[in-house]
This record gives C-alpha cells, sequence and structure tokens, in this order.
C-alpha cells in the first residue's frame, strides 16, 4: 500500500524524500509526490509511474527545507495520474495519506455545497478539504493550537483507514499526522523528527523509532514528538532501538531482492531460532519466544489465522504442532475468519501469522478474536509492528526486512517460529518426553546447513524455467505437509510469472482434477521419501497414464523418481521433520527464474503490494 514519508529539522533536501520513498517501493505504488514548505511557500511535486518520473523533476523544488512529506500511492480511488497523485492542497493545508476513506462521497458533497473545488477523484483529497474548512473555523488560538483542535475534530468524521502526513504554512516547523488502520512510525535523531509507513524509509538516518498507534494524533517538531488520542488525552511512549542495517536493505550483488531474500533462508532460520532453541538443555527458551506469559499448559487448542504466504506456513505448521503438542490446531483465512461464528474461548489461542505485521485482513480478525475472550499471539517479521501491539504476545520472526514484494525467507522464517511455538506447547504440557523434544530441537537446529544445500540447485533451475516460462498453465501436487508446500509453490509462480498455477492435495487428484491431464499439461509433484512417497508415486503414475509431464521434486538419489519423471529437482537427504524447509526453496527458485525469463517486474510484481492494508 502507499508509502509515507514526514521531515521536519534544520533541512532536507528533495533527494531525502526521493530516497526515502525509494526504500519503500516494495509497498508497491503508481504514482508518487513530494512537498517542502520554505519562508517562501510551499512547493509541491508530483508525477505518475515510478520514482524515476519524478526524480525528474526534483530541481523544480527547493533545495532545502525544514518541513516536507513525500508519498508513493497505489491507487485505490481515481485512477494512477499525477493530478490523482498526493499531497493534495486546501488552502493552507497540504496532506497525504494512506488508507482509505470509506465515507468520502458524503463528506465530498457537504464540501463541495460548502463552495470547495476538487481538482482529483482521491478520497485523500477530501481530507485536505475537511481539514481547511474545520481549521477556517476556528478564531482563537494559535495556529499550532488550531490545528490540532481541528484535526481532532476530523478524524472524528472520517470512517476508514488512514496515517496523514500534514504540514500546514501557518506553523512552518511542525509536522502533523493523525492514525487509525494504517501503519506510522516516528523516528528521532539529533535535531530532527521523521514519520514514515515503515522503518526500512528511515534506517539510514536513526536507529531511534517509536510506533503511533491507533487513535492517535502525532504533533512533531525538530526537538520533539508530541502524541495525544483522537480524544486529546496527552500520551508518552518511549523510542526503541531497532537493529535494522542499511546495508540489510540492499541487493548486496544480487540481481533482485527476491534473489538475495530466497538465498537468505537459512539465515533467516537460524536468526529466528537464535536464543531460541537451547541446544545443552534440548529445550525451548519460552521468554525469548515471546509465549512466556501465555496459558500455554491450559490451553484448549489454536487458531492460526494468515493471509496469502503466511496462510500456507500456518498451514503447514498445523501437521508439526498437532503432532508434537497433541493440541487441535484450526487454520483460516484472515479474511474469511472474521465473518464466521466464532467459537474462541479464553483457552483459545489465536495465532496472527504476518510478515509486514499490517495486513488489513489479519488485523480485523485478531480484532475479533481479542474481542471474543481469545488469547492472541503475533507471529510477526516487522518489528513493532500494528499487529503485535493488538495481541496479547509477540514472537518475531527475524528474517530481516524483506524488500521484494513476494515473500520467500519470510516464509522460512515464519515456519521456523511456529514449529519453535510446537515444541514451546509440548514442552509445557510434556505431550513429548525430554527424548523426543532433545530430537526435535536438534533438527531444527540442523535446517540452516541442509537449506544452504539446498540452495545450490539454483543454475539447474535456471535452466529449467527455460524449458517452461512459455507455459500458459501448471499444476502443483503434494501430500501431507508437502501440500501446503505445493499451495505456495503455486502462489509463487502465479503472482511472479503471471502465469496460471494451481496446486492440490495430490489424493484429490482423481476427485476431479485429473481431469485436466493430457498432453499438454505440466505437474510439477512434490515426491520427497516421506510417510506419504508411495501414494505419491501411484499419482505420477496416474498423470504419465494420461500423457502429462512431470516435474519431481524428490531426494537426489532416488533412481526410481528420475526413470519416472520428466524433469527432476533432487533435493538434500533429510528428515520428514527438515523436509518442507527444504522442499520450499527449489519452488521459490522456479518461480523466481521463470519470471525473469519472461522478463516480469520480480521484485515489483504488477498489482501486487508488500503489505495489504485495506480489506
Ligand atoms: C506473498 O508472496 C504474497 N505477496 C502475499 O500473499 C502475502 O503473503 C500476504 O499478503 C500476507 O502478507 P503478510 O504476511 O504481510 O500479512
Amino acid at each position: 500500500m502507499c508509502g509515507v514519508i514526514g521531515y521536519v529539522g534544520a533541512g532536507a533536501s528533495p533527494s531525502f524524500f526521493l530516497n526515502a520513498l525509494r526504500r519503500l517501493e516494495y509497498r508497491g505504488y503508481d504514482s508518487a509526490g513530494i512537498a517542502m514548505l520554505t519562508a517562501d511557500g510551499v512547493a509541491i511535486q508530483r508525477a505518475e509511474g515510478k520514482l524515476s518520473q519524478l526524480e525528474r523533476k526534483l530541481d523544480q523544488l527547493p533545495a532545502k527545507a525544514k518541513v516536507g512529506i513525500g508519498h508513493t500511492r497505489w491507487a485505490t480511488h481515481g485512477k494512477p495520474t499525477e493530478n490523482n497523485a498526493h499531497p493534495h492542497r486546501s488552502g493552507p493545508i497540504v496532506l497525504l495519506h494512506n488508507g482509505i476513506i470509506e465515507n468520502y462521497r458524503q463528506l465530498k458533497e457537504r464540501l463541495v455545497a460548502r463552495g470547495y473545488q476538487f481538482l482529483s477523484e482521491t478520497d485523500t483529497e477530501v481530507a485536505a478539504h475537511l481539514l481547511h474548512d474545520e481549521y477556517k473555523k476556528l478564531t482563537s488560538g494559535t495556529p499550532e493550537a488550531r490545528m490540532r483542535s481541528a484535526l481532532r475534530s476530523v478524524v472524528g468524521q472520517l470512517k476508514g483507514a488512514f496515517a496523514f502526513g500534514i504540514l500546514c504554512l501557518d506553523t512552518p516547523e511542525v509536522l502533523y499526522s493523525a492514525k487509525l488502520g494504517s501503519p506510522l512510525v516516528v523516528g528521532q535523531a539529533e535535531g530532527e523528527t521523521f514519520m514514515a509507513s515503515g522503518i526500512t524509509a528511515l534506517v539510514e538516518h536513526t536507529r531511534q523509532f517509536m510506533v503511533v498507534e491507533d487513535h492517535e494524533i502525532v504533533v512533531l517538531k525538530p526537538e520533539s514528538v508530541e502524541i495525544e488520542t483522537f480524544d486529546g488525552q496527552p500520551v508518552t511512549r518511549p523510542f526503541q532501538r531497532v537493529e535494522w542495517s542499511v546495508a540489510m536493505m540492499e541487493k548486496g550483488g544480487y540481481r533482485h531482492f527476491m534473489l538475495k531474500e530466497i538465498h537468505e533462508h537459512p539465515i533467516a532460520i537460524a536468526q529466528t531460532l537464535n536464543g531460541r532453541v537451547q541446544r545443552d538443555s534440548g529445550t525451548i527458551n519460552l521468554t525469548d519466544l515471546g509465549v512466556a506469559k501465555l496459558p500455554l499448559k491450559t490451553l484448549s487448542r489454536l487458531q492460526i489465522i494468515a493471509c496469502g504466504t503466511s496462510y500456507y506456513a500456518a498451514c503447514l505448521s498445523k501437521y508439526f504442532i498437532e503432532a508434537t503438542a497433541r493440541i487441535p490446531v484450526e487454520v483460516d483465512l484472515a479474511s474469511e475468519y472474521r465473518y464466521r461464528a466464532s467459537t474462541v474461548d479464553s483457552k483459545t489461542l489465536v495465532v496472527a501469522v504476518s510478515q509486514s505485521g499490517e495486513t488489513a485482513d489479519t488485523l480485523q480478525a485478531i480484532k475479533a478474536a481479542r474481542a471474543n475472550g481469545a488469547q492472541t499471539l503475533a507471529v510477526v517479521n516487522v518489528p513493532g509492528s500494528t499487529i503485535a501491539h493488538m495481541c496479547h504476545a509477540e514472537s518475531l520472526t527475524k528474517a530481516g526486512p524483506e524488500i521484494g514484494v513476494a515473500s520467500t525467507k519470510a516464509f522460512a522464517a515464519q515456519l521456523t517460529a511456529l514449529y519453535l511455538l510446537g515444541l514451546a506447547l509440548a514442552q509445557e504440557r510434556q505431550s513429548l518426553n525430554d527424548a523426543q523434544l532433545r530430537f526435535y530441537v536438534d533438527e531444527l537446529v540442523k535446517i540452516p546447513s541442509l537449506v544452504e544445500r539446498s540452495l545450490g540447485l539454483s543454475d539447474s533451475i535456471e535452466r529449467l524455467a527455460n524449458r517452461y516460462h512459455h507455459l500458459s498453465s501448471l499444476l502443483f501436487i503434494g501430500r501431507g505437509p508437502q501440500w501446503p508446500i505445493a499451495l505456495e509453490g503455486s502462489l509463487k509462480l502465479k503472482e511472479l510469472s503471471y502465469i496460471h498455477a494451481e496446486a492440490y492435495a495430490a489424493g484429490e487428484l482423481k476427485h476431479g482434477p485429473i481431469a485436466l491431464i493430457d498432453e499438454n499439461m505440466h505437474v510439477v509433484c512434490l515426491a520427497p521419501r516421506d510417510a506419504y512417497y508411495e501414494k505419491t508415486l501411484s499419482n505420477i503414475e496416474e498423470i504419465k497414464a494420461r500423457g502429462g509431464r512431470i516435474l519431481a521434486v524428490g531426494q537426489e538419489n532416488d533412481s526410481q523418481l528420475l526413470q519416472l519423471a520428466d524433469d527432476f529437482i533432487g533435493i538434500p537427504e533429510c528428515s520428514e521433520t527438515v523436509l518442507p524447509f527444504v522442499t520450499a526453496v527449489p519452488l521459490h527458485l522456479l518461480a523466481y527464474w521463470i519470471a525473469v525469463r519472461k522478463g516480469t517486474d520480480v521484485d515489483q510484481p504488477r498489482n501486487l503490494a508488500k503489505s495489504v492494508t485495506v480489506e
């Protein structure tokens, strides 16, 4: 979704705003704009398309400004044109917005009736005129006091989600914002303060961050950050130090962020394990995992809710958690969960899995779970994200910043965190004895090196992609834990290469999908030597008997599978516990290399956003 950046301090150049917006590009966008306020007034430059279009206009902005805001827009209302790009101006007010104003039509009618001229098709312009209208009504008090009061009035009239960036020509060294439902962080350095949709925009300027929570208004000045609730109650909140570096956000010599992040699967898993597994004692450190406060011993069931790739990580963890912790695990799409009749109680642990920690569907689902009395746990990758603040407990996946829109290393880290949750439950509920628990702890510790080995498949998969990039459709099949991996592999292929792909539990093939099989249908079949191996071989025979083509993913020395398959990807020998982590890698690589061969925008696929903050 949209990127927001704001600055107030000694002075920032146009390239400060452009570079900060570049760090937010992964959020997905289709136009951009910057506004800078100087003694001569406000200068605004906007452009349709990528930031390179806006860059051509930077020389029309002042060299420096004490206050400024910038925006990348992911269209919710109005086409991606310069006119619809943010920021929008109304009198002394200049405003930009991440989110969606659901009642903008009613407000717009009222404002038009009061004589306001609308220049864009956006919902955001309504907020600019509304704030101007409320500000004009106030005739006493300082401009800043009037802006605060006007902003309080405006947020009480809006329905939807918003994180604003606002400047006012009458208060030349103040920046304002208000937040509900869309992410906003504040950063502070010597003599300057910042706001942004995500910490990645600011890491090169500060490590000191504070998360703005829902129903809060923020007033930024060069030396101070003041927060109050929508009803005017002051809020104090400490800054936190975040250990993310600029280097972590560069491509590091890789062609795309996505390729770099696939190769970071091992380190993402290792960092997520670090401090949580205690190898000497063969136990799990509940405090480091973030679950010590939860009543793990007395829970009756888990409900895991997520979207997209995070949902597939949740589906996969069900097999492991039920097998080790012996507790029922339901997995739900967040967008469906909140509309089902809730059956949660205080003995239900609802786990929200989200890389961004800002996904609106997941946020609303966890709100519903809390309202119904559930215990809640956030498994998120971005420190201090909104979903984490919404839950009773937070278990960070330590994948580091994931810039590619398609989730890769975060998927591996999510699996790791969920497997650790399963062992934490098993430990507390004693569903595993000490020896069994130690076995699994030792298995988890092996994963990074085995995944490292499977990354060696990249060159052979790149060659394979040359024979698959022209296809218009592909099927993925797997059994047991390999079924969610098949689902994840088909999503990756769809979202990166725009090739249609579907995934089925292999046992389901004969219940309908097998009608699709003929000599034109290629099937990616996950067939490692696990408990389902023999049955999966039967599936392969059924497909071949109907002329289908098989790309098999199996153990590297499986000569029988090599004979059967038309194409073969051999993964290193490993235990069943580790298998899903290892088979995910070739599917991520396959999707990546096919997309590269097709020439699609691998790091920012069309229509997608890294963090979907609208429902
Ligand atoms: C991942 O490749 C997808 N781009 C998408 O499905 C993503 O997993 C989904 O939007 C959920 O995002 P989250 O993990 O940030 O909540």
